[in-house]
């Protein structure tokens, strides 16, 4: 993992995972700037690599999309977030005039797990215009296990929540051949 943001929560995870070996080691850097030349390196030594670009436009986030293989932006369904999505599409748009092999994709995360409240269907029909971006397949429901797995140091999938687990391994079917 590349930490790019200043919150630094990817590398306190990746500490907190460390200081408990757990294992497999997650291994995490903290960037900032330009992080091309870094990504292309650590993809030479590393199967996947993931990197943490914080949630607004910024020199990390425009360097690595230069070079990545997939850009994908986890949002809330809501309206709020989902008005900075005109400025991304662009910004997307521009990285693929670099890197035209570059996929892009909205993940719908903390979603309400009650199927009464819309707000899902209703997000990804104004996602649709969108032409940079395709809206994931995959939703993440809001778990409150996410919020512990942060805090032990494991990803869900290493914990006993069935629901949460099934999530995150769709989701890695969907974005990353492992085979
Ligand atoms: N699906 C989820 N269900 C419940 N809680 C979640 C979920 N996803 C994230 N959280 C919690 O919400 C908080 C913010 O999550 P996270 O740090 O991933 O957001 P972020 O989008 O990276 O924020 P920022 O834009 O500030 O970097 C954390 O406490 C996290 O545990
Ligand atoms: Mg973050």
């Amino acid at each position: 993992m590349v930490d790019t943001d200043g919150q630094a929560t990817a590398a306190r995870f990746a500490g907190r995972r460390d200081e408990a070996g757990y294992t497999p080691i997650v291994r995490c850097v903290q960037r900032t700037c330009e992080v091309a030349s870094t990504l292309l390196d650590l993809a030479v030594r590393y199967q996947v690599v993931l990197v943490d670009a914080g949630g607004r436009d910024s020199r990390e986030m425009r360097s690595a999309m230069a070079v990545a293989n997939l850009v994908l932006v986890p949002t809330k369904a809501s309206q709020a977030d989902l008005e900075t999505f005109p400025k991304l599409n662009e910004l997307i748009g521009l990285a693929r005039v670099l890197n035209p092999a570059l996929r892009a994709a909205v993940l719908l995360s903390m979603a309400p797990s009650n199927p009464m409240i819309r707000e899902v269907d209703d997000a990804r029909e104004l996602l649709a215009e969108f032409n940079q971006l395709k809206v994931a397949d995959t939703i993440i429901r809001d778990r409150k296990i996410y919020r512990d797995a942060l805090l032990s140091g494991k990803g869900v999938t290493e914990l006993g929540n069935s629901q949460a687990r099934a999530e995150i391994q769709l989701l890695a079917q969907e974005f990353f051949d492992l085979s």
